[in-house]
């Protein structure tokens, strides 16, 4: 039961966010202003830097690393049970657990949200250039 409602969730969101992406009639992701959010918010306790944890791990190459593999991060056991299921970070799984991470996945620590999808979408596009 539970994980049918997050993976519709999932589904919805993978949904959303093919829809902002391909930019039929929403607007195209912008990472210029992902990066403008990111700096405002995501900063405070996560690195871009490979190798800098903060609070949070870094983020740098996030978009299509394996979930919870940050060497040195000691991850909650939660994040660690995710690895197992999603395994990789795309766009997808990004979009579902930047929505509410408490309430996606609960035992998460990261209490931070990006509630609006366009945002969300902002964001992501900026981390896929953190190569
Ligand atoms: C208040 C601190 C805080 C803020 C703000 C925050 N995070 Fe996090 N983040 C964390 C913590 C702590 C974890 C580790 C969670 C765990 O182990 O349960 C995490 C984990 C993550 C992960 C998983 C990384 C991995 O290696 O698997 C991603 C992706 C992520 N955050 C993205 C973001 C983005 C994008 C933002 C800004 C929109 C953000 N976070 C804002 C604290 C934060």
């Amino acid at each position: 039961m539970r994980y049918g409602l997050i993976a519709g969730r999932a589904a919805a969101a993978a949904l959303a966010l093919a829809g902002v992406l391909a930019g039929g009639g929403a607007r195209a992701a912008d990472a210029e202003a992902g990066k403008a959010l990111f700096d405002k918010t995501c900063t405070n306790c996560h690195s871009t830097q490979a190798g800098v944890n903060k609070v949070g791990p870094s983020l740098f190459d996030v978009v299509g690393r394996p979930i919870a593999s940050v060497q040195g991060y000691d991850y909650s056991p939660k994040m660690r049970a995710m690895a197992k299921s999603w395994k990789v970070w795309d766009a997808a799984h990004l979009d579902t657990y930047l929505t509410n991470p408490r309430q996606v996945l609960h035992g998460v620590r990261m209490f931070f949200a990006v509630p609006a999808a366009n945002d969300r979408a902002n964001v992501i596009a900026y981390l896929q250039t953190l190569k």
